[in-house]
């Protein structure tokens, strides 16, 4: 029998507090992400420094947002008008004073799902972003991707660049495979393994539509 061995990271999403986030260093994720983007921007860097030393002192990689994303995710609403883009010469304040790894875009992007008019990002600014984030050795993450076409993911021709040429190395993703799991509940089974076994297939699928989009799938050799 061959063994596929494909490389996973565990990584724990929008830590907004110090105990979760304390408590996600223990448990032994791979990375984190520092969510402070709640807080004022001086109360931000304190927080996301803080974390960030200690992940540090432990290996781990972290992850920070800085703007802030509206929409909704796990039943929780930042309104629009909460709804803050990533300034570049505060993005590199903010790398500065925190020592992330990662930076966690907002150009226009948001959780939950976009507008009938579809997503209306900022490419300008994720290019400048991404300009600054490579001079200091920070990955470019870009959240809300769920309902991002595919145009707008990857180039579709020579003139027009998508997300990851513009510098994205981590989309996450999270409305659309929750949206394939509840709808897989609504036919019917016979018995609660299939239940699971047809929620878990469903949300299977989607995560692997979105490994051939966003260029991961079939690197693990
Ligand atoms: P979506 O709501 O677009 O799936 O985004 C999820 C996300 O960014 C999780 O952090």
């Amino acid at each position: 029998m061959h063994v596929w061995q494909v490389p996973i990271t565990v990584h724990f999403d929008h830590g907004t507090s110090k105990p979760e986030l304390m408590e996600a260093l223990e448990l032994g994720f791979d990375s984190v992400m520092v969510d402070g983007s709640h807080l004022s921007y001086k109360d931000n860097i304190l927080y996301t420094k803080y974390i960030s030393s200690l992940a540090h002192s432990k290996g781990l990689l972290v992850e920070a947002e800085l703007g802030r994303l509206s929409g909704t995710e796990d039943d929780l609403t930042v309104e629009d008008y909460e709804a803050k883009l990533t300034d570049v010469n505060q993005a590199q304040e903010f790398i500065d004073g925190t020592g992330i790894d990662a930076l966690a875009v907002c150009i226009g992007n948001v959780h939950g799902k976009y507008p009938p008019s579809g997503p209306n990002l900022r490419l300008d600014l994720l290019k400048d972003l991404h300009t600054l984030c490579s001079k200091n050795g920070v990955i470019v993450v870009l959240h809300g991707a769920s309902g991002l076409s595919k145009e707008l993911v990857k180039v579709n021709s020579v003139f027009w660049l998508g997300c990851i040429e513009r510098g994205v190395r981590k989309f996450n993703v999270n409305t659309e495979v929750r949206k394939a799991y509840m709808e897989s509940l609504s036919s019917p089974k016979k018995d609660l393994v299939h239940v699971m076994a047809s929620a878990k297939e469903a949300m299977k699928a989607v995560v692997a539509e979105k490994m051939h989009l966003f260029g991961s799938a079939g690197k693990a050799w």
